[in-house]
């Protein structure tokens, strides 16, 4: 029986963990969510970069979007941020998007060297367990909390596919933590989300129709993978 262990944040996550393991990197609010919208929207492919230095080394290329986010905001300078509604097909199709955020892209570089490395939110998260089940291999959730924090939506997504991997054996502490958090939110997660410190950031910078978004389960059926620096479904 494989098994799932949860890493409430990037600063606790032990890299020589990975070998022969699915990671899943989860960032709900929102790099994560982003992802998925901009990949089930046509994006060609994502680039995660760390710094926005990193991301401007991309402006010489066509078709290539530069999108940079810190405390929430988009960043000066730049045309796109990390908002999911900012990638509707219309923008994003055969683009590749380049994107730093403050948490996210940091957390995806950090286990780049997985060999299966899967990208999770709510809006795939039936699509994305799916997929973990396919795999069949022991699996590692890596919450990117806020800055070496744990928070709670990303605890709570890892709690909900606990809930689906029913045939997965439960292989840490932080797992039994997330799945029981998960059991106390889960009737109302956009409620949940109310009671974050991320959401406190956010809801006075992006609409409430947004974080509803990002809180709302099976809006694509992707699954975007990392491999070679790029993301793709
Ligand atoms: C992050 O990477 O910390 C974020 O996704 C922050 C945000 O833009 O909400």
């Amino acid at each position: 029986m494989p098994s799932i262990e949860v890493c409430l944040s990037p600063a606790l996550f032990d890299v020589e963990k990975i070998n022969k393991k699915t990671v899943v990197v989860i960032d709900v609010l929102r790099a994560t969510t982003t992802i998925c919208n901009a990949i089930a929207n046509g994006a060609s492919c994502v680039i995660p970069v760390i710094s926005q230095a990193e991301c401007e080394e991309y402006e010489q290329y066509k078709n290539h979007l530069l999108a940079a986010e810190r405390k929430g905001e988009k960043v000066k300078g730049f045309k796109f941020g990390n908002s999911p509604f900012d990638y509707p097909e219309e923008v994003i199709k055969g683009k590749t998007l380049v994107l730093t955020t403050t948490n996210g892209t940091k957390a995806i570089r950090i286990v780049e060297d997985a060999k299966n490395l899967l990208i999770g939110s709510f809006i795939n998260i039936s699509a994305l367990c799916n997929r973990i089940s396919e795999l069949n291999q022991d699996a590692i959730l890596l919450c990117s909390g806020w800055k070496d924090e744990p928070c709670l939506e990303d605890s709570l997504f890892a709690g909900a596919c606990i809930d689906k991997l029913e045939t997965f054996a439960l292989a840490n502490d932080s797992a039994i933590l997330a799945y029981n958090a998960y059991q106390v939110y889960k009737k109302d997660m956009f409620q949940a989300f109310t009671k974050c410190g991320h959401y406190s950031r956010l809801k006075t910078l992006v609409s409430e129709k947004e974080l509803r978004f990002c809180a709302s389960s099976d809006q694509v059926t992707v699954v975007p993978e990392y491999k070679n620096g790029k993301i793709k479904a």
